[in-house]
């Protein structure tokens, strides 16, 4: 079921675009412009939310099972499981300084690009490991009846911010991400 890999990959691309939001927001800050705060709630909240509760779950069976499998097939695949629990540990010390800085609690402008800067290049990397390595390990090793097993055990869901689109929370962030590709496609 090359399916699952193709949602995943899907996923990946749709980050990205929110990874690239945020590397604005944070260039437009370091040149003294002020954040915006409604597309930064957006991010942080798809995060923790959809990758956080649906993205890296799934990821992380698929890992179990490869792991069970052909452990030999996870050369160069770092432990998934960690590496997600790091990644979320990264995303709430980002939304606390953003919190911090929308009650105007004082933090100097270099520590938050420092956390940005860490969730930034720790999501890339792990992005970039996915793709390179666990994405066509998985591919190799895993039979139809894994993916079976694996379907069977998480079900589909929407993605909140790219598909069901019922939030408000998402709406800055998503006028930001069209308004970016139409630019970049004019
Ligand atoms: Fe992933």
């Amino acid at each position: 079921m090359a399916g699952v890999i193709e949602s995943l990959r899907n996923d990946h691309s749709r980050i990205t675009k929110l990874l690239d939001a945020l590397e604005r927001q944070m260039a437009a800050f370091e040149d003294g412009r002020t954040l915006d705060f409604d597309i930064l709630d957006g991010i942080l909240y798809y995060c923790l939310s959809y990758p956080d509760l649906h993205h890296h779950p799934l990821e992380d069976l698929i890992f179990d099972r490869l792991k069970e499998r052909n452990p030999g097939a996870l050369e160069g695949v770092r432990d998934l499981r960690e590496e997600h629990a790091a990644l979320a540990e990264k995303t709430r010390k980002f939304a606390a300084a953003i919190e911090s800085v929308e009650q105007d609690i004082p933090l100097e402008r270099s520590a938050i690009q420092e956390v940005a800067v860490e969730f930034l290049s720790a999501y890339r990397r792990h992005i970039m490991m996915e793709e390179k390595h666990f994405f066509p390990a998985a591919q190799r090793s895993l039979k139809p009846e894994d993916w079976a097993a694996i379907g069977a055990q998480l079900k589909p869901i929407e993605d909140p911010l790219f598909e069901r689109r019922e939030d408000q929370r998402f709406s800055a962030i998503y006028e930001d991400i069209i308004a970016w590709d139409q630019a970049s496609m004019a």
